[in-house]
């Protein structure tokens, strides 16, 4: 096969442009690879007249992108704008529509319109592949679907937004409030403009629910992703849990249960030995468990020009290769609908809380949790800040639901101070 493989880019961000680069700067490594040429037919943004620090001027541009994504000279529509919805979604459509083939590495439209768009992509016999939309460049897609295919996966963890994890690192290692951490990290440009995608854990819960549906051959379910962001961690849990052996990291999981399909993206503790408790800075790690190959770890780069590019253009050298997979790993149509599971697996807690200093507080407390069904682990009692004492405990595996009866029983007591925070400890 000798005839080009020729590429339709529309956005030219921090993505696009490293697109562009890798398709002039390593044109006869992609066309050795191959065994055709890669080239680009034309590009658009919204302006044209900014430097995007590399050469434009072979390509021809278009200001709408779906008017570049249903070009005849365009046999792969490559999406880098960006936006669950909006010019994003309609020229993914009209390209598909047009039986071309989409690349794209956006997450916001692939969790919300996954399964229309696979659909959309099969009816037509075009490929929509999205290796940049998880974990950067981490090359966890093509692992999940291609070399892990023989396995029924157990379980799918990750720490996929980088942003967070610096926070949380900067917390830890500098001592820094979680004011103090997002301000660094707003003036370092790792914040989306909208920053709850990040701290709110909506960017990474995207994430998760698109690995979910290749892993577990489900529909992609981000409404039932149970979303907690990392806003309420505080200094002190990161030193108290450091205390007990355990970092706090903003952690996905999901798993299939004889229950449903459980999803979640949440602050949790983990074994500070783990790969999972050692991940520093902006890194991204992927743990995926197979029946047959047990526990896999990946470890990269989660956003960028570079790691983002090298995502796609994985994506767009299998194209040119001739490689036809699935969207998720398997026809859109044996996709089955997701059933969340109401009930996560029981979990030891680490519960974080100030008593009174009074006499009996803590018998209170440990009362409360008994009633509820919860035993005690571990327990460790601080010096006294002014009028309050406070407590740590960790407990043996119990539900969230379990829990919270619990705290609502110690509310009503009278004894805690302020309100507990609970965090779940994940085995890893
Ligand atoms: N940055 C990363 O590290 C990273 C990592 C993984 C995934 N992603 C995903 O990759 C995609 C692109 O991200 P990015 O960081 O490259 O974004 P970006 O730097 O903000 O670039 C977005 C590009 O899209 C163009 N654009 C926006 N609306 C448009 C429209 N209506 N018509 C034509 N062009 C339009 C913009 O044009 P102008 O330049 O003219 O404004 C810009 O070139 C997003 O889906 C993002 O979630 C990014």
């Amino acid at each position: 096969m000798t005839e080009p493989l020729r590429l339709g880019i529309a956005g030219l961000g921090t993505v696009g442009a490293g697109v562009v680069k890798i398709v002039r700067q390593k044109a006869a490594l992609l066309a050795e690879r191959t065994g055709r040429p890669v080239t680009i037919s034309a590009v658009a943004a919204r302006n044209r007249d900014k430097d995007r620090g590399v050469p434009l001027g072979d390509y021809a541009w278009e200001d709408d992108a779906v008017a570049l994504a249903t070009r005849d000279d365009v046999d792969v529509f490559v999406e880098l704008m960006g936006g669950s919805d909006g010019p994003a979604k309609a020229a993914t459509e009209a390209a598909l529509a047009a039986g071309k083939d989409v690349v794209t590495a956006n997450k916001a439209m692939l969790a919300h319109h996954g399964q229309a768009l696979a659909q959309l992509a099969e009816a037509n016999g075009a490929v929509l592949r999205f290796e940049a939309a998880v974990a950067g460049g981490i090359p966890v897609i093509k692992a999940l679907t291609e070399g892990l295919a023989g396995n029924d996966i157990t379980r799918v963890m990750g720490v996929m937004n980088g942003t967070c994890n610096y926070i949380l690192t900067r917390m830890e290692s500098a001592g820094l409030t979680y004011d103090q951490a997002f301000a660094e990290a707003d003036k370092l440009g790792y914040l989306e403009a909208d920053p709850e995608l990040d701290v709110g854990g909506i960017d990474a819960g995207h994430k998760l629910s698109l690995l979910a549906a290749i892993a577990f051959g489900t529909q992609v379910a981000f409404e039932s992703v149970e979303l907690e962001g990392i806003g309420k961690v505080s200094i002190d849990d990161i030193r108290q849990a450091a205390d007990m052996g355990y970092k706090v990291k903003l952690l996905g999981v999901c798993r299939m249960t004889g229950r449903g399909l459980e999803q979640r993206m949440a602050p949790c503790l983990v074994p500070a030995t783990s790969p999972l408790g050692q991940l520093d800075g902006g890194t991204n790690m992927v743990v995926i468990e197979g029946d047959q190959v047990g526990q896999i770890v990946m470890r990269g780069a989660g956003a960028g020009e570079g790691p983002t590019a090298s995502a796609v253009m994985g994506d767009v050298m299998d194209i040119a290769r001739g490689t036809r997979l699935s969207t998720f790993g398997q026809p859109a149509s044996s996709l089955k609908p997701a059933t969340a599971a109401q009930v996560a697996t029981p979990a030891p807690y680490y519960l974080r809380m100030c008593l009174v200093d009074k006499p009996g507080a803590l018998a209170k407390v440990a009362t409360a949790l008994g009633d509820a069904g919860i035993s005690i682990n571990r327990m460790r009692q601080y010096d006294h800040t002014d009028d309050a004492a406070p407590v740590l405990i960790v407990t043996h595996k119990t539900t969230r639901a379990a829990l919270d009866v619990a705290l609502v029983a110690m509310a009503a007591t009278g004894v805690v101070a302020r309100e507990p925070v609970a965090l779940r400890i994940e085995r890893v």
